[in-house]
């Protein structure tokens, strides 16, 4: 049984530490963290009432509190400045020091290991309460400690692929299309900052325990349903939909701006972008597609009759090495495929599209890592843009606006797109 004794202490400790962060306190912050002896990392309490992390009370404590502003912008009695200051500068003053002493507090909490990504009860991580806010500093460090997280954590998975089972691999790091790339789970208390990246996303642990958890070999033995403006596997996760067609027709168009040029696409899912690329007129066009029904569905739309159309049935992974083999080059290259997890993507580009993609080619994917949530999609881009420049490859990105898309999910499980603009991305070697 718990001692309730016991039990008032520890949530004792929990409010000093959120009251410490959100005063800013950082001696008496270091004093409770590293005193403190229970288990866990008190840098990751959380507040029952509100779900607030350390991060979140320190960065939600920068906010201007409304009473002082409204009394700041009554005039003084007299009409003049009090002190020789004006009011609005005291203000701003004011706050500008409150954000230093947050970013300080911010950063202190970090090197503690505070997870970056974790929700409170308003499903906000403490970098959607940043952003809300318009504090744009204490945004980027939170980016930057989730992109630090998430190349460790990719490394690490990395590791892991050497000495694990393949088949356990699978279960720990598939991700969905679109979903949000920092849901991966990490037991890396050890490391500061890299805690469990899992709160921040709608496959975090408690609503993954309830979804069955997709694979790209669950995906593949899935009955598909295909209807006018959408594809969806058997638990209706959205495998693809017709509002992307605007971001079709502009990737293919960037990858074909001339007519007579080799494309490739793997993933053909309704046929958008291989649609949108045969009309560029290339003179050849390959598609590797995995699924049978989808397969079965192009030859039944008559692909497999196309000028210059060749489909290759079968996973990308089994369908590249024999096209490197028979020398096959291309001057364009499209990526979107369904149900593989980053580390499925990185090693594409890493180690299949140098035996592909001609010296002058360039090459384009599906960017939805993370779009669930703006913080995880822009820490993604970043882990994206690093790897993609390790791989040897610039990038240039192209937003476009995506237009509201409440409508659109009626029956499907998750909604994967919850961010205002989608940024193209154009990769070719570098120079
Ligand atoms: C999101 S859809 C592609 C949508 C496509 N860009 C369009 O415009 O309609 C993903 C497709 O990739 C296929 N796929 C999934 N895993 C694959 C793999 N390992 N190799 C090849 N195709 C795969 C799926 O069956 C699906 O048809």
């Amino acid at each position: 049984m718990v001692d309730p004794a016991i039990d008032i202490d520890v949530d004792l400790d929990v409010q000093e530490i959120l009251l410490a962060a959100s005063q800013h306190d950082i001696p008496q912050l270091r004093r409770l963290i590293r005193g403190n002896e229970t288990s866990g990392n008190p840098a990751n309490v959380k507040d029952p009432e509100t779900g607030y992390s350390p991060l979140h009370a320190a960065i939600a404590a920068c906010e201007p509190d409304e009473e002082e502003e409204e009394e700041e912008h009554e005039p003084p009695v007299n009409g003049g400045a009090p002190n020789g200051v004006e009011p609005e500068n005291k203000q701003a003053t004011e706050h500008e020091s409150m954000i230093r002493s947050g970013v300080q507090t911010v950063k202190f909490l970090l090197q503690e290991g505070a997870i970056w990504n974790d929700l409170d009860l308003n499903n906000e991580t403490p970098g959607c309460i940043a952003r809300r806010l318009g504090f744009t500093e204490l945004y980027e460090m939170i980016v930057d400690a989730g992109v630090r997280a998430e190349l460790l954590l990719n490394r690490l998975d990395g590791y892991e692929q050497l000495s694990d089972d393949e088949d356990e691999m699978e279960e720990d790091e598939e991700q969905q299309r679109g979903g949000s790339g920092a849901a991966q789970t990490a037991e890396a208390e050890a490391v500061p900052e890299l805690v469990d990246a899992a709160a921040a996303s709608s496959t975090a642990p408690a609503a993954a325990a309830a979804e069955p958890h997709v694979t790209n070999s669950r995906y593949l033995n899935s009955d598909l349903t295909f209807q006018n403006d959408r594809l969806l596997d058997q638990d209706q996760n959205g495998v693809m939909m017709a509002w992307e067609s605007d971001i079709m027709a502009r990737s293919a168009k960037k990858l074909l701006p001339t007519p007579g040029l080799r494309v490739l696409n793997v993933g053909h899912g309704m046929g958008i972008v291989d649609g949108f690329l045969h009309e560029q007129s290339p003179a050849s066009h390959h598609i590797i597609e995995a699924h049978p029904e989808v397969v079965a569905e192009m030859k039944r739309k008559g692909w497999h009759e196309k000028p210059g159309v060749t489909i290759h049935e079968g996973r990308w992974q089994d369908i590249v090495p024999g096209l490197v083999a028979q020398g096959e080059m291309f001057d364009a290259i499209y990526y979107d495929t369904f149900a593989e997890s980053y580390a499925d993507f990185r090693e594409f580009f890493t180690e299949q599209v140098i035996g592909l993609l001609d010296q002058e080619g360039k090459w384009s994917f599906f960017n939805g890592m993370g779009a669930d949530r703006q913080i995880s999609y822009d820490v993604y881009q970043k882990v994206a843009e690093m790897d993609l420049f390790e791989a040897g490859f610039d990038v240039e990105w192209e937003e476009i606006n995506v237009p509201k898309l409440e409508g659109e999910w009626n029956g499907v499980r998750r909604p994967y797109w919850m961010i205002d603009d989608y940024r193209l991305p154009l990769c070719k070697y570098m120079d």
